[in-house]
């Protein structure tokens, strides 16, 4: 039968825990007082945070685990694990950061600090690129800027006659997308280099003659102004070089404008996942600066009816 260690008897003891005939704790009377700390401390969605750091604590897929928690129980070691986490979640460090790992489309992708976490409005996006995409026979994507692998990884998972090659400025993301795509086994299919993406260098030199049927980007696009009204998960714990994108927010945008004329095969397509105000100033921009070079093709709308992905055709 489990024991409490001294340490975590005395903690029993001094939060007024009871314990079970096991000598486990149930996981309802350790939850006791997270609720209001979560709350106090600003967290949003306090029964999905708490559920998914009790499906994690006891190595559970999420929807296994009854709402109400009822029969499950903490051992010492779980219990000290879960008190942990949860400091580090009213410290507001994301979800996604203590859990270590993220459901994206259909598959999981580990996750590491500093590593840009995907969003779920980027699924939107994917499932937009997938639908154009699931009947072509042979498609050579690139991607700029792949943090995690999420968008590439998800695509490659789903059309098996995509490849794709990506590149990301940062070195822990892009160590973290190769992991990923290994994980998958999808690493045959996909290349991530590590290239900062600038005027005049926009691609590493082995890649420089390559061109490509498809280009996907959800570049950082948050105004610099803008960052004063993020959450703490992001501007503490998250990368800014990952979401600032300059005083009109297209910043980075404008290079892979550029890259795209340089890299798209006549024909060739990019999507770009951007803010919402942004796509009427793309297609301002494709019309004025890029005519015979790049034609603005649509924009679509995320789930709450905000306009921002946007798809431009090489010409
Ligand atoms: C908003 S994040 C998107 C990450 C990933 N595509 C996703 O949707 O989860 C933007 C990514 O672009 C990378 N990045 C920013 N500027 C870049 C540049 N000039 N060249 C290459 N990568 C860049 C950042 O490091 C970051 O990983």
């Amino acid at each position: 039968m489990f024991k409490f260690t001294t340490r975590t008897l005395r903690l029993a003891l001094k939060r007024n825990y009871t314990t079970s005939a096991s000598g486990n704790l149930p996981v309802t009377n350790a939850l006791k007082g997270w609720r209001e700390k979560l709350k106090d401390a600003g967290v949003e969605d306090t029964d999905f945070n708490l559920k998914c750091i009790v499906s994690h604590v006891l190595k559970k897929k999420f929807n296994t685990v009854p709402d109400d928690f009822a029969q499950l129980e903490f051992n010492s070691s779980q219990l000290s694990d879960f008190e942990r986490f949860l400091e580090a979640r009213c410290a507001r460090m994301p979800l996604q950061h203590i859990i270590g790992e993220w459901d994206f489309m259909d598959i999981t992708l580990k996750t590491a600090p500093t590593v840009f976490i995907p969003r779920p409005e980027t699924e939107e996006f994917v499932r937009l690129v997938i639908e154009n995409y699931k009947n072509d026979k042979q498609v050579n994507m690139l991607e700029v800027g792949c943090g995690s692998g999420a968008m590439s990884l998800s695509i490659l998972h789903r059309l098996p006659f995509v490849d794709a090659i990506a590149i990301e400025r940062s070195k822990a993301a892009t160590a973290l997308a190769w992991e990923n795509a290994k994980l998958l086994g999808l690493q045959e299919r996909f290349k991530v280099y590590n290239h900062t993406m600038e005027e005049d260098k926009y691609m590493p030199d082995e890649l420089k003659d390559k061109k490509y049927d498809l280009i996907i980007s959800n570049p950082p696009y948050v105004k610099t102004e803008e960052f004063q009204f993020l959450h703490p998960e992001v501007v503490v714990y998250e990368n800014l070089n990952a979401l600032d994108g300059g005083s009109d927010g297209l910043r980075v945008a404008r290079l892979v404008f550029e890259l795209a004329c340089r890299y798209l095969r006549s024909g060739g397509k990019l999507w770009l996942e951007l803010g919402n105000e942004h796509p009427p100033l793309v297609k301002t921009i494709m019309n004025l600066k890029y005519q015979g070079r790049l034609k603005f093709v649509d924009s679509y709308y995320d789930q709450y009816k905000r306009e921002r992905f946007v798809q431009i055709e090489k010409v």
